[in-house]
């Protein structure tokens, strides 16, 4: 587990683009997963801003969503397709059929999700997940008490959830109380887990997930058990941590490279 503390949120940005570019020279045919909320926003700036300046390609890139919400269509504004088509992909050169979305309005839920898993393992894994963390922990929409070996699945949104989400949906109705999620169990298995947090309302959980034991009950504290996992976070969301200096002092006398050599060498299998 890798903590790297930034100065701002620009800098978590930054840093964490700078994380996916030098993946993607490692391996242009990049998978990587794709979080939605506030924090990742930066981060998909700065991307296009990369693209823009021929940093980088994503001709042969590939995309899987971590999650999405039962009921809305692909063009609601609220669903994550349209989040994620309407702040990265249609900016960049992502090819339609390389972006592989989690439905809200599956026919067989079940056979979904199980496909989507599947879709996973046949591209050979998720290179790079972008995370980001809930104020009660979850990551992807594994609220609390989320199994650990969780898989891809119909999630029940927490009240809390709901009611956060209330000040984006005009219409009550179509509020979503339930979702489809990547499970924690599958966010494990990927390669790299990329965790984004920004400002002192995620200081608490930062610490909690970082530093306190491995528990359901904070679903990102999972992450302790990634072989990859790296948190990239402003000194706001760091202050609850009690090791701050050890995490400095390592990263400043770490060869960055070394994660994604262990990357490379999953994939070539030395
Ligand atoms: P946020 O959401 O980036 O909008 O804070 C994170 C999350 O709930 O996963």
């Amino acid at each position: 587990m890798e903590v790297i503390i930034m100065k701002t949120y620009e800098e978590v940005c930054e840093e964490s683009a700078a994380i996916i570019q030098e993946a993607w020279r490692q391996e242009n045919a990049l998978v990587l997963g794709f979080a939605t909320g506030k924090t990742p926003l930066g981060l998909y700036e700065r991307l296009i801003e990369l693209y823009n300046q021929g940093g980088i390609d994503f001709a042969s890139v590939k995309a899987f969503n971590l999650d999405e919400y039962v009921g809305l269509e692909e063009s609601h504004p609220q669903s994550f397709a349209y989040y994620m088509d309407h702040h990265l992909f249609q900016h960049v050169n992502i090819m339609k059929e390389n972006i592989f979305r989690l439905s809200g309005r599956p026919a067989d839920i079940e056979a979904h999700c199980r496909s989507y898993e599947r879709k996973i393992q046949e591209v050979g894994g998720i290179d790079v997940q972008i995370l980001g963390i809930g104020k009660n922990g979850h990551i992807a929409f594994n609220e609390p008490g989320s199994s650990l070996s969780s898989r891809t699945r119909l999630e029940i949104l927490t009240q809390e959830t709901v009611l956060a989400n209330r000040q984006f949906f005009q219409d009550e109705k179509e509020l979503p109380r339930f979702c489809l999620t990547m499970g924690i169990g599958t966010i494990l298995e990927t390669k790299m887990a990329l965790l984004l947090a920004s400002g002192k309302d995620k200081a608490e959980i930062i610490a909690r997930a970082v530093e306190g034991p491995v528990t359901a009950s904070v679903p990102a504290s999972a992450l302790q058990l990634h072989a990859c996992a790296r948190f990239v976070i402003d000194e706001a969301a760091a202050s609850g941590l009690s090791n701050l200096d050890y995490y400095r002092w390592a990263y400043e006398n770490k060869d960055r490279a070394s994660d994604l050599l262990k990357i490379v060498a999953l994939k070539t299998g030395n």
